[in-house]
């Protein structure tokens, strides 16, 4: 009895230490949706397996609760539609048959299971909405894998692997793991950066979508891309992909509004996240970035296109050994706006470019096929792409580039109302000191930081 008594004690104390620590993830995963805040300090990387797990129990529990035989059938296991999870038999057929029930299912949670401990072949394929239920569910346990060579795709219809369309009320979740098997793709584009390759994962038309627990590696192309989607909430991913490998954004958001990405990690070989044009309020938190290129608004206006991006506020976040940190890219020429747009509390780690603007890029290849197009876009193209209400505040850490503040903006109006507060960065490079460019920049700075930023014009 006296020995056992501390065991107990011990016991006791462990679970109520996880139970404390699991609760708003147990809270979220049971609605399905975010509904309590993860304190300030919590680090979102660290845990992020905790977060996988915590899912995997908690679902056993949840699904027991929703008794299929009081609403009918609502949960789609994906192997009792013969998907066979060892890794090399399609099973695109079987999925697509789960959908179909799953769409049209009326009752209770409808719930499409992919167990836990099996890896799926699936062939490039859609799932397409409308659905009967307004919430739909994808308890995403096992690993999707894409197939390894690139004759699964027509010739004509290279640009997606999975895709959502039209979906809404869509949570996908249950720490699973999304293989895009990128490295063919990578390597047969290599010299030809334009050659058509899918995107992992993508949303089209998806209102009140949730994103939530899984690992994604190696995609084709960018990893997740949403377009045409409003009230999304992307969580606890990790993306991840070679520093080297061409075009991995983890994240492409373009047409889309009310967004909120946090609490996750991606380091691959292009832009973090990159919003693009018509999109607005979008909010990033505690999301770690690196490598990569940085979180990027843009390009927009393209070979003179009008695009518009506003309500932009990424805080918390930390750039580790990216090649650029907060960035806004504009094509010269361009037109619409990039507006109302802050960073706040965000730390740089060996970050080249922390801070830039750009609002005279110019991509030759990208914009003229000859030398002639070229000259005769570049010399008729005039205006800018407006930029206006941008704020950095409190970014801190190292910077492997001299010029750490870089205000690029072109000769018409400028970019207006740049706000830089509490700037405070060191050189990476021992014995160097930091600077700040502006061009054609107005805006505010706070006195006495690193590095000051005298250059901003009223
Ligand atoms: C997004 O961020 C802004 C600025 O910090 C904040 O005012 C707003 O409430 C946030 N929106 C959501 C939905 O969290």
């Amino acid at each position: 009895m006296e020995g056992r008594l501390p065991l107990v004690l011990v016991l006791f104390l462990v679970a109520v230490q996880s139970s404390a620590g699991y609760r708003p993830l147990e809270q979220y995963y049971s609605d399905g949706r975010y509904s309590s805040r993860e304190g300030a300090g919590r680090r979102y990387v660290d845990h992020f397996l905790d977060y996988a797990e915590a899912a995997t129990d908690h679902e056993t529990s949840d699904l027991a609760y929703y008794e299929p035989q009081r609403f009918g059938k609502s949960t789609f296991d994906v192997t009792e539609y013969g998907a066979v999870g060892d890794g090399r038999t399609d099973s695109s057929n079987a999925f697509l048959r789960a959908w179909d029930d799953l769409c049209g299912a009326t009752g209770g949670r409808p719930t499409l299971v992919i167990p836990h401990g099996k890896e799926f072949l699936l062939s490039p394929l859609s799932f397409k909405g409308p659905c009967k239920s307004k919430n739909l569910w994808i308890q995403l346990q096992g690993t999707l894998v894409a197939p390894g060579s690139m004759n699964a795709w027509d010739d004509n219809n290279k640009e997606k692997w999975i895709q959502f369309m039209q979906v809404n009320g869509l949570t996908i979740y249950g720490g699973g793991q999304i293989d895009g098997q990128g490295k063919i793709w990578w390597d047969y584009c290599q010299e030809d950066k334009s050659c058509p390759r899918p995107s992992a994962l993508s949303f089209h038309s998806c209102n009140n979508l949730r994103v939530s627990g899984l690992q994604h590696v190696n995609s084709q192309k960018n990893h997740i891309s949403i377009n045409g989607c409003n009230d999304v909430d992307i969580s606890h991913l990790k993306i991840t992909a070679p520093e080297e490998s061409p075009n991995t954004d983890g994240i492409d958001i373009s047409a889309s509004n009310h967004l909120q990405i946090h609490d996750s990690f991606i380091g691959t070989g292009d832009d973090c996240v990159a919003i693009n044009g018509f999109s607005s309020y979008i909010n990033i938190s505690r999301v770690l970035c690196g490598p990569g290129h940085g979180i990027s608004i843009g390009s927009l206006g393209k070979g003179g296109a009008y695009e518009t991006v506003e309500e932009v506020h990424v805080e918390d976040c930390t750039f580790k050994g990216t090649m650029n940190g907060a960035r806004i890219k504009t094509w010269k020429g361009g037109r619409g706006y990039a507006r109302k747009i802050s960073f706040e509390r965000i730390r740089m780690i060996n970050a080249g470019n922390p801070i830039i603007i750009d609002q005279t890029y110019v991509n030759r290849m990208a914009a003229a096929s000859t030398d002639e197009e070229y000259d005769a876009w570049s010399s008729s193209s005039s205006g800018d792409v407006e930029i206006s209400d941008v704020s950095y505040k409190g970014v801190i850490g190292s910077s492997t580039d001299a010029r750490a503040v870089y205000f690029n903006c072109g000769d018409g109006a400028g970019c207006r109302n740049i706000v830089v507060e509490d700037v405070e960065m060191t050189s990476a490079v021992a014995g160097k000191q930091l600077f700040a460019v502006c061009n054609n920049a107005h805006g505010t700075s706070s006195a006495d930081r690193s590095p000051r930023v005298p250059c901003l014009l009223p």
